[in-house]
């Protein structure tokens, strides 16, 4: 099936990067759909290690064509250094394309962010800093955003930046006591930015419509994951953008009937960054089994030990039900290796009743406790592993007992983070 979307199902950091870039031998082209610089996605290629922000993880195969959709918010510097290091270690960048509509993180973006997290008391989300949230908010306020298309337009570009200077230094001058930016420095640091990224800027709906229409394969690559989705997620400890599968359609400008199938990337236990409901979330002292070792949970953008947990069952049926998953991919199995029991999250215990259906209060999450089915370990090593059969008995067990869970069947399983660390179980193309 010619066109895939690669979704994240729990709070990001499930190990996209790794299956974007296993199927992404496959693909024509990758496209990423939404969310920003927010992302770390990272690839091991033999002995060496990719740590992707913007760039599609597809961009290791040459034979790829790597988009940057419309839903993308980019930080032209951000990504401008990310291609030069990517072309320092000799991976071809010349056939990614950017969209005209996607939009543009300009200085202000992640200061806005910094100081609207620092000034919150009681609600910190633990942004990453990367001004995501504050470039959607202009995004959807329609008055001081910036798209690609009017980055490269100068005269648009020079006749609305003064307005929006003024505008965003009023706001940083009188709500945040910060000094604000100057006009010239940001107009000639972008315009500069602008005739670099030209060549590569272009309308890639098109482009991507015209390789669907040449029945070629595409594969839509997600960032965050399911809960973290604006519309989706745990509101409000969420991203600003709409990584679950729809998404794919609005921040690609492809049509729903145009997405073959939906590929749900999703640990063999949980982690979060930021702040935020994790109902199986692990007491500090418990985490280091998942954390350090082979885990090794902490964040790629921000360096942040992840907060760690068992695997969701709950979440798992809401997010493969939200993105319509036809296919599982559950990784990071190899980490659980050293686990004696692991414990799998069935339902929520709510006052009197036990809860299955993942709910929208943070009053009523914060009150549920977790309810364990216990499963043995299988207590052998994995990553060696090529085949189902070649997967311990009780690790089978375990991995049945997710997609029973989840309600979808598994078509891959990965056992490490390199390329051959993956055992496939069905067909993805
Ligand atoms: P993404 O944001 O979803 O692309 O995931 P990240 O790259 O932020 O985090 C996933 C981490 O797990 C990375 O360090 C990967 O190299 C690593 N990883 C991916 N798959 C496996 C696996 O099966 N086993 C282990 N131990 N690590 C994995
Ligand atoms: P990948 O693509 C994990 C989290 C942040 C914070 C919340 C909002 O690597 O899976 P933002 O800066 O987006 O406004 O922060 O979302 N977050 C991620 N957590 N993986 C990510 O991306 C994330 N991108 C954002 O930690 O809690
Ligand atoms: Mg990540």
């Amino acid at each position: 099936m010619p066109t895939v979307v690669v979704v994240g199902l729990q709070w990001g950091d499930e190990g996209k990067g790794k299956i974007t870039d296993f199927l992404s031998s496959q693909a024509n082209l990758v496209v990423r759909y939404q969310g920003g610089n927010n992302a770390g996605h990272t690839v091991v290629v033999g002995e060496e290690e990719f740590k992707l922000h913007l760039v599609p993880s597809g961009v290791l195969y040459p034979g790829t064509v790597c988009v940057i959709g419309n839903g993308v918010v980019i930080n032209p510097g951000v990504l401008l250094k990310e291609l030069n290091e990517l072309n320092k270690r000799g991976i071809d960048t010349s056939k990614i394309r950017i969209s005209d509509r996607a939009h543009v993180i300009m200085p202000y973006h992640p200061a806005l962010d910094e100081l609207a997290e620092s000034s919150r008391v009681v609600r910190k989300i633990g942004t990453t800093g990367r001004g995501i949230g504050p470039a959607y908010i202009d995004k959807y306020e329609r008055y001081d955003a910036i798209r690609m298309v009017d980055l490269l337009d100068k005269e648009e570009f020079d006749q609305r930046l003064p307005e929006i200077i003024r505008i965003k230094n009023k706001v940083l001058n009188q709500i945040y006591g910060h000094r604000g930016f100057e006009l010239k420095v940001i107009r000639d640091e972008y315009l500069e930015y602008a005739e670099a990224l030209r060549p590569m800027v272009t309308d890639t709906s098109v482009f991507v419509n015209q390789a669907i229409n040449r029945n070629e394969k595409v594969l839509f690559e997600g960032a965050q994951g399911t809960l973290l989705d604006i519309d989706q997620g745990t509101y409000p400890f969420v991203s600003s953008s709409s990584p679950a599968a729809g998404g794919a359609c609005t921040g690609a400008g492809v049509g729903p009937v145009k997405i073959n199938q939906v590929v749900g990337v999703i640990k063999a236990y949980s982690t979060r960054v930021g702040a935020g409901p994790f109902p199986t979330e692990l007491p500090e002292e418990l985490v280091s089994k998942l954390r350090d070792g082979r885990g090794r949970e902490y964040g790629v953008t921000t360096g942040r030990p992840r907060r760690c947990g068992w695997f969701d069952g709950v979440i798992a049926e809401y997010s493969v039900r939200i993105n319509g998953v036809n296919n599982l991919v559950v990784m990071k199995l190899d980490v659980l290796d050293q686990m004696e029991t692991i414990k799998i999250c069935t339902g929520y215990r709510y006052r009197n009743s036990i809860i299955k259906e993942f709910p929208a209060s943070l009053k009523v999450l914060a009150e549920s406790s977790p309810v364990y089915e216990e499963m043995p370990g299988w207590l052998e090593d994995t990553t060696q592993a090529k085949s189902w059969e070649s997967l311990p008995v009780k690790a089978r067990d375990y991995l049945n007992r997710i997609s029973e869970l989840a309600g979808a069947p598994i078509a891959m399983v990965s056992v490490g983070w390199r390329r051959d660390e993956t055992i496939m179980l069905r067909d993805i193309w």
